[in-house]
């Protein structure tokens, strides 16, 4: 069977075609277009949802054009349509699921709605030959969901059904490294930008650079700490987050740095050392709360999912702690399908198919009924 899936919840205008073959649960991902916004964003310092929403207007029809091309498919060959319904940006996860639905209301195709971490998750099961097989991993799974607007671990113990353990209580780990960039005028997307700040940071430490003063200017609480910035809820005791904090304090030391220091090429190496610490500090409270669901709920499979889940410190971190480690199988997307894809839909799509016995038939009003919510819940 083949699925065309569209997503369009935040900047990217994404359609993919995964072919899937349905006794197996083998499937092959033959195009994943993704026409990303983010020169439109830059100059904003983050996403404008209605200049997103004329982006994917813009962009959606050559997308389409260019996948199916790409994938050497016609629309009449297409058994199913997928497209994400939240949660998102209403303005731009409107385009998709009006493309969506002309498109399964001309074809006479069958439409479901899918929720976008749940792609995120099963992003996991892309390889890199762009192939995957559905009884890859083994239940119960533990995810690790990262992204501009979620921070959550998500127990699964069987495909499509999920338990939320833990959450953020204010900023998202992918928003905390957007809004530390924006702090420090380092450009749009923050986490990339950080990440590479971060690198040279890095560098910078083990050829000992001296942080000018930078114990005498963190303030308060964590004085006595190794640590310049704080690594918050990581003593906690439940499996929460909280991202807040960490951005505000290096709010503070940011000004305070930026007023003691007049040399601009050490202003910007003191921005190196700041991206790298904070990141660090991200880092370390999602694999103490990683670790810490690991022990109480003992999944067999751990991934990590999202768009922060590109960050090479991070997926360097967890599978040194988490590969091979405490019997769990870890995994982590390939680059490529970490951030927004339309792939990762496609695969949602064909496991509800296949593994909730779903008939195509049965989906075939969808076209009528299905709203976008930037809320949407998961469900199981
Ligand atoms: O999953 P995603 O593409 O979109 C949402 O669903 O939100 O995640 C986007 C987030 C942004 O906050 C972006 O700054 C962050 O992922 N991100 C990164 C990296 N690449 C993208 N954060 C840290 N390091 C990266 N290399
Ligand atoms: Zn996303």
């Amino acid at each position: 069977m083949k699925i065309l899936a569209i997503e369009t919840s935040c900047d990217e205008t994404s359609i993919a075609i995964l072919k899937g073959e349905e006794k197996s649960g083998v499937f092959k991902i033959l195009a994943n277009v993704v026409s990303s916004q983010v020169k439109i964003h830059a100059k904003w310092g983050g996403v404008v949802p209605n200049l997103a929403a004329r982006e994917h207007l813009k962009n959606i029809i050559p997308v389409l054009n260019e996948t199916l091309k790409k994938a050497k498919v016609v629309l009449s060959e297409i058994d199913l349509i997928a497209i994400t319904q939240g949660p998102g940006l209403i303005p731009a996860l409107l385009i998709g699921i009006n493309a969506a639905k002309t498109l399964a209301y001309f074809c006479e195709k069958p439409l479901i709605g899918i929720h976008h971490i749940e792609g995120h998750i099963y992003a996991n099961y892309i390889n890199q030959k762009k192939e995957g097989n559905l009884s890859q991993f083994k239940f119960p799974v533990l995810a690790l969901v990262v992204s501009g607007g979620h921070t959550q671990l998500i127990l699964m113990k069987d495909y499509l059904n999920y338990k939320i353990i833990g959450e953020t209580l204010d900023d998202a780990a992918g928003e905390a490294f957007d809004k530390i960039a924006k702090i420090m005028n380092l450009g749009y997307p923050g986490g990339p930008a950080v990440a590479k700040r971060a690198l040279e940071g890095k560098s910078q430490i083990m050829n000992k650079f001296k942080i000018q003063n930078a114990h005498k200017i963190q303030s308060g609480k964590n004085k006595k700490s190794k640590d310049i910035f704080p690594r918050p809820m990581i003593n906690s005791g439940d499996l929460n987050f909280s991202f807040s904090g960490l951005k505000t304090a290096v709010l503070y030391f940011y000004e305070k740095i930026k007023k003691e220091i007049k040399d601009k090429k050490n202003l910007e190496a003191h921005k190196n050392f700041i991206c790298w610490e904070a990141q660090t500090a991200i880092v370390e409270v999602l694999r103490k709360k990683s670790l810490m669901a690991i022990e109480k709920y003992h999944p067999q499979s751990f991934f990590l999912a999202g768009g922060v889940a590109a960050n090479k410190e991070l997926r360097g971190d967890f599978e040194k702690h988490i590969k091979n480690n405490l019997g769990v199988e870890f995994t982590c997307p390939l680059i490529e399908y970490c951030g927004d894809n339309a792939a990762m839909i496609a695969v949602v799509a064909f496991s509800k198919l296949i593994k909730k016995n779903i008939n195509p038939k049965k989906l075939k009003e969808n076209w009528r009924d299905l709203e976008a919510d930037s809320n949407l819940k998961l469900k199981n």
